[in-house]
């Protein structure tokens, strides 16, 4: 059953934003590979990406990869460079694909120069961080054409506490996955930094939880490299 609604609170507690970090380090929940083959919404993020034909790529918060293993198949012609947070997760992923994985934070994106990645992508990353805006600005900031975003998004923004279902006259709320936090992409990158949106399209991958929410975003933040991912245009949109 669909929920008819998602409760969100804010403001977020500012205790919160260790908490959500720290339940990724050493967690062991995500399993190197995609469970049973590569679901649809994989194959269409890469596809989006491997359609702006990009000589390097980053992957923020990637796990041990799969993602980009995906997408060096689609599209070999690339560097890729993965960070994550958890150290079990990288290691894995550096014996099983073979690809330069480093443990990382936020901390790492400032680090870097701008524009050294021609793009830069999260998959349900930054919908796990409370605070989005400064991870955003430098994703931003070190993307050289275009930022790829798959995250929850929702008309409110805040931290997604239940779902409401309804049967019949009564309704019911029902608690989400934790550490769940709901962004507006579209004003942080277009309003704060400038960038012009390409794709917002969204993306269901279940019915349960918050999977109903997930969206592809891609901004780019030159209007002279302005492109639209074909993959993201054409594709139809398959509802789990
Ligand atoms: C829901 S998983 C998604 C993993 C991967 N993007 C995928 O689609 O398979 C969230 C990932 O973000 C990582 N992560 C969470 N907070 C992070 C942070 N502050 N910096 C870097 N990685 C982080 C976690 O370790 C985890 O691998």
């Amino acid at each position: 059953m669909r929920p008819i609604d998602t409760i969100v609170t804010n403001p977020i507690d500012d205790r919160e934003v260790g908490e959500a970090k720290n339940v990724y380090v050493g967690a062991e929940e995500q399993t190197p590979d995609y469970d049973s083959g590569v679901p649809p919404y994989a194959r269409f993020v890469a596809e989006a990406i491997a359609s702006l034909k990009p000589s390097s790529v980053l992957e923020f918060g990637c796990n041990a990869g799969r993602n980009l293993d995906l997408l060096r198949s689609l599209h070999p012609a690339a560097r890729y460079q993965g960070v994550d947070v958890n150290p079990l997760s990288v290691e894995r992923g550096k014996k099983r694909y073979g690809l330069d994985l480093m443990v990382s934070d936020e901390a790492w994106l400032r680090s870097q120069p701008s524009d050294s990645f021609d793009v830069a992508f999260t998959v349900s990353v930054i919908d796990h961080l409370p605070y989005p805006e400064e991870p955003l600005r430098h994703l931003v900031r070190i993307s050289r054409h275009n930022l790829v975003l798959f995250e929850l998004a929702h008309d409110r923004v805040g931290l997604a506490t239940h779902n409401m279902y309804q049967t019949g006259d009564e309704a019911k709320l029902v608690p989400v996955y934790r550490n769940s936090y709901i962004h507006d992409y579209r004003h942080e990158c277009e309003k704060k930094f400038g960038c012009i949106c390409t794709a917002d399209i969204r993306f269901p991958i279940g019915t349960d939880n918050l999977l109903d929410l997930y969206r592809l975003l891609v901004f780019t933040k030159r209007w002279d490299s302005y492109s639209v991912p074909q993959a993201a245009v054409f594709k139809m949109n398959p509802i789990a």
